[in-house]
């Protein structure tokens, strides 16, 4: 089978682990195991019980406490345990849902610049994504009637991603109502990416899930974002849908069957505490922002509109030789590195600047140091 590499996550495994300063993550810092166990106010009880934890297979919904834990953050109802698969981050799930909802000749309109597996991982199940861009002009938000006009009769999906990656944007409440009548009235599936939410700036900015609004929606969630527990390699996906739900829970077989035990045990203790972990993140992020504007006011070439919510914000660089020959001289000068905007199906002017990072001020003075 023909497939597009990853461009981000290439990038990612070229430079990630070997860079001096990461200036683009989408995850913030993140906790030790100690850390996690001590969310729970007695550390040593809490290592006993880890060190207890069997090892054989979980199961392959994810347990029970587990998906009670993860409901809990769609509110009292409607979505519920049941409605919930756990999956290895959110990258398993968006290949399930490809697999589950299209079929060759479908049309999927995808909200972009994306993350790319929203675009890539649909060709595969033979579908062909519609991309719908963001622009600047209208601070990277999506309007509805722009997607309405690419509706077909071939239309079977919407993919849709807020608080969206790479810019920061968030979705108002009116658009995303606009875009579940919409969803409702041509009968189609929406693949909502909500790996950020929690982490919006403005709490009044914090939509609903959309599997509590639609029941043919299909809600993403990850540990990798406001927990910022990316190696636990939890996530889930969300759907009032039962039949849909099943068909999941049938693929996720041919993938990974079941999650880590000892990353699920992790991942609840960590669910116990969502608010200390989402409110310590939201207040880096707002620090490392107001560092980040006190930065672009000495720096004429650069601007940005200001994120709402998530872990970044998207960089305009007013550089003639385009944002990648800009991010790879911070690379080679000062060990900075910056995801440039074609990494995300974006124009070569913008590039992606991670938020969330304990050493954000550092990994800045060195960028202003090399320009
Ligand atoms: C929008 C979006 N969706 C999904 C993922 C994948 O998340 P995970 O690392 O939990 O698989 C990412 C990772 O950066 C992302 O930004």
């Amino acid at each position: 089978m023909h497939f597009e590499r990853f461009g981000l996550e290439r990038f990612f495994a070229l430079h990630e682990h070997t860079v001096r300063f990461m200036l683009t993550a989408s995850d913030p810092e993140t906790l030790t195991i100690n850390e996690v166990l001590a969310l729970d106010g007695d550390l040593a009880a809490g290592l006993a019980r880890f060190a207890d934890l069997r090892l054989g297979y979980a199961e392959p919904r994810g347990s029970r406490p587990l998906r009670e834990a993860i409901a809990a953050l769609y509110g009292p109802a409607p979505t519920r345990a049941d409605d919930i698969l756990v999956c290895a981050g959110a990258q398993e799930p968006i290949l399930l849902f490809a697999l589950a909802t299209l079929e060759r000749g479908d049309e999927v309109i995808v909200q972009t610049p994306c993350y790319q597996s929203h675009l890539e991982v649909m060709r595969w199940a033979g579908a062909t994504p519609i991309p719908c861009e963001v622009h600047e002009a209208d601070a990277w938000t999506l309007d509805p009637d722009r997607v309405a006009a690419l509706v077909t009769p071939r239309t079977k999906a919407l993919v849709l991603n807020t608080p969206h990656n790479p810019t920061g944007a968030t979705m108002s409440h009116e658009a995303q109502a606009a875009l579940v009548a919409l969803a409702d009235r041509h009968g189609l599936y929406v693949l909502a990416d909500e790996v950020y939410r929690g982490l919006e700036l403005d709490v009044a900015d914090r939509l609903p899930p959309w599997s509590n609004l639609y029941p043919r929606a299909v809600s993403l969630g990850a540990l990798a974002k406001g927990w910022g527990l990316g190696g636990l390699r939890i996530g889930w996906c969300a759907t009032r849908d039962a039949t849909l739900l099943a068909t999941l829970e049938a693929l996720k077989d041919y993938t990974t069957i079941c999650s880590p035990s000892p990353s699920e045990h992790l991942a609840e203790v960590a669910l116990r505490h969502t608010d200390t972990l989402w409110t310590r993140t939201r207040a880096r992020l707002a620090s490392n922002i107001a560092a980040f504007e006190a930065f672009l006011a000495r720096h004429e070439s650069l601007s940005w509109i200001r994120p709402r919510g998530g872990t970044m914000g998207f960089l305009r660089i007013a550089d003639p030789r385009g944002a990648t020959a800009w991010c790879t001289d911070v690379l080679a000068k000062a060990g900075v590195l910056i995801a440039p905007g074609p990494l995300f199906g974006a124009p070569d002017t913008h590039a992606r600047i991670g938020l969330g990072r304990a050493d954000f001020t550092t990994a800045l003075a060195a960028l202003e140091r090399a320009l």
